[in-house]
């Protein structure tokens, strides 16, 4: 079912790993319509440069808004972790000041203290959000007495977008990840996956993990958060459509799209091809 009237709040990823944030979202924000974008004909954006992830993300957003979208979620810790603050800072005031686009990362960062006993953090990601310290940043801002560990896990979103993460040649790089965070930091007994592709592979991971060590999976926090925003900004809660209707949109091919997003959704969808520039 198509949105009726403008007023959908977008959800962006590179790929499909933002389905993972938007299906938490829509079990808790059933009435209001979204519009989901996943740039798979340049995913993964995960060892992409900043300038290439800023720009577009960019893109995106400026798509969002041109389909009347008020309320932009980045659900994809790469382009939030490189392009969120740049979007929010120069070009919203710029683009529209009334628009707001939304990261995944503060809304997994607030709720961190409470979980470790230890205060010993590790954070599994993209090259991209690691390299960027994005969550040690967002952590010791609000905690600087927590210790943060990051781990890259380069493999993990092509196993993903390649269906293989369920495959066994997904056990090698789920286990030496995780031993290289774990011999890194000993005392971590909190995991956040900073990646939206990666509760795909949480079967994967359970095999691999000690005992004694809880994984965050960000959609309930992304969820709950957003809700909390909303109910926050009711001027912004009036301007977001509530017709329970969701669009599905790729920059490649769609047949290959829904064949995939079915899976990570668990119901039939059928999006459609959109292009975000001269790719
Ligand atoms: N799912 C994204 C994230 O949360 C991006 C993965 C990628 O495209 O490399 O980081």
């Amino acid at each position: 079912m198509q949105p009726t009237a403008a007023g959908a709040i977008g959800v962006f990823d590179s790929g499909y790993g933002g389905l993972t944030i938007l299906s938490s979202i829509k079990a808790l924000m059933p009435e209001y319509d979204y519009l989901y974008l996943g740039d798979n004909a340049r995913a993964p954006y995960g060892s992409r440069s900043f300038e290439s992830v800023y720009r577009f993300t960019l893109q995106a957003v400026e798509w969002f808004f041109s389909r009347g979208c008020h309320l932009v979620v980045l659900a994809c810790n790469t382009a939030s972790a490189k392009a969120l603050r740049t979007i929010q800072q120069r070009d919203l005031p710029v683009i529209d000041p009334e628009r707001r686009v939304l990261g995944v990362i503060r809304p997994t960062t607030e709720r961190i203290a409470a979980l470790t006993t230890t205060g010993h953090v590790g954070v599994l990601g993209t090259e991209g959000t690691i390299q960027s310290r994005s969550y040690e940043i967002e952590i010791n801002k609000l905690h600087p007495q927590l210790k943060v560990t990051g781990e890259a896990c380069p493999m993990w979103v092509p196993l993903v977008e390649n269906r293989e993460h369920d495959k066994p040649g997904a056990d090698y790089f789920v286990r030496q990840h995780l031993e290289q965070l774990l011999t890194g930091d000993p005392q971590i007994d909190t995991i956040i996956l900073g990646c939206t592709h990666y509760p795909l592979l949480l079967d994967k991971i359970g095999q691999y993990l000690p005992a004694g060590i809880r994984i965050l999976t960000q959609g309930n926090y992304v969820s709950e958060s957003l809700k909390d925003y909303l109910r926050r900004h009711p001027e912004m809660d009036a301007k977001c459509t509530k017709g329970g209707t969701v669009c599905y949109y790729t920059t490649d091919a769609p047949d290959k799209f829904n064949r995939l997003a079915s899976l990570f959704l668990h119901e039939e969808i059928a999006a459609q091809q959109i292009k975000l520039e001269r790719l």
